[in-house]
């Protein structure tokens, strides 16, 4: 069984981003946090979890580096048993906000794995994106986050941007691959309802051989592809998880849960698939 986490919180809007997150509401983190537990502890339930069921943990947003880590740890020690020795444990981070503190305090709960919302390593891209964070600054947090030990390092790249070329795109993969990751996610830019750029549609290429480019740069590199958008010497448990259509409950306000035949949407009803 897998669990996926959504934190909803986020210090900018990316312009590109649809994902179920809000700037605005960092009072809540604390409730958040205790409705979470509870809401971990009602699905634990409705899956039957048994002790050592757990074989990855994901938390996803959204920013979950604008949670302490202290207000991750009694989710952490409510989930202890029922976690596989081996568990996969990825957080997702933003490089603005994953200090060496919140990186440290991540791995001392067992956090094993990070996955860094890069998306360009081209300063004036990341601010067309509306990213909180500059290159530099993506560099350090995954140098801290080796340095502490962790175990998988991940980052993402967006490619097919307005202004991509193959060698800003050849730069940007040069760059990751000189940081110590075992694992990349390129997304080819989607314009979603309801952003910034869904006003622009015009900034999306459709440029085929940019997207062919990028895949066969970074498995030039030796990151084989073992999925639409992933790449690494490491292949993420918890990604393919969705592929082996393996059960997985989903607690926070943008999370899906799905059990054998049945998927669970936050504030809707259930939906039988089959
Ligand atoms: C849950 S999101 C964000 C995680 C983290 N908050 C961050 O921004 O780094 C995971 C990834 O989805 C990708 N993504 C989100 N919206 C996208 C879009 N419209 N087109 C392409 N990639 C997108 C980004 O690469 C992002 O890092
Ligand atoms: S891409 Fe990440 S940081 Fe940007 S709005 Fe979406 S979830 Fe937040």
């Amino acid at each position: 069984m897998l669990v996926y986490i959504h934190i909803p919180y986020c210090d900018s809007k990316c312009h590109y981003c649809s994902f179920n997150t809000y700037v605005d509401k960092f009072d809540t983190r604390q409730d958040y946090m205790k409705a979470l537990h509870k809401q971990l502890s009602f699905e634990l339930e409705r899956f039957s979890a048994k002790e050592n069921s757990i074989e990855t943990l994901f938390i996803g947003g959204g920013t979950p580096s604008t949670v302490a880590p202290e207000l991750y740890a009694p989710i952490f020690a409510f989930l202890k048993p029922y976690l596989q020795e081996e568990a996969e444990i990825t957080t997702e981070a933003n490089p603005n906000s994953a200090t060496k503190e919140w990186l440290s305090g991540m791995r001392d709960l067992g956090v094993n794995r990070v996955s860094f919302g890069v998306q360009s390593f081209n300063a004036d891209k990341l601010k067309a994106l509306n990213r909180a964070h500059d290159p530099q600054q993506a560099k350090d947090a995954i140098l801290y986050a080796k340095s502490l030990g962790f175990t998988h390092l991940s980052l993402d790249l967006i490619y097919n941007y307005q202004g991509d070329t193959k060698t800003l795109l050849l730069n940007d993969i040069v760059q990751a691959f000189a940081l110590p990751i075992d694992h990349i996610s390129a997304y080819e830019l989607t314009i979603e309802a309801g952003t910034k750029f869904s006003d622009t549609p015009e900034v999306r290429q459709e440029n085929e051989d940019l997207a062919f480019f990028v895949s066969d740069e970074i498995e030039k590199r030796g990151f084989k592809a073992y999925e639409i958008s992933n790449f690494g010497t490491y292949q993420s448990k918890h990604n393919k998880g969705y592929w082996e259509i393996k059960n997985y409950i989903g607690a926070g306000a943008g999370a899906v849960g799905f059990l054998k035949d049945t998927r669970f949407y936050p504030q809707t009803a259930h939906r039988k698939l089959y």
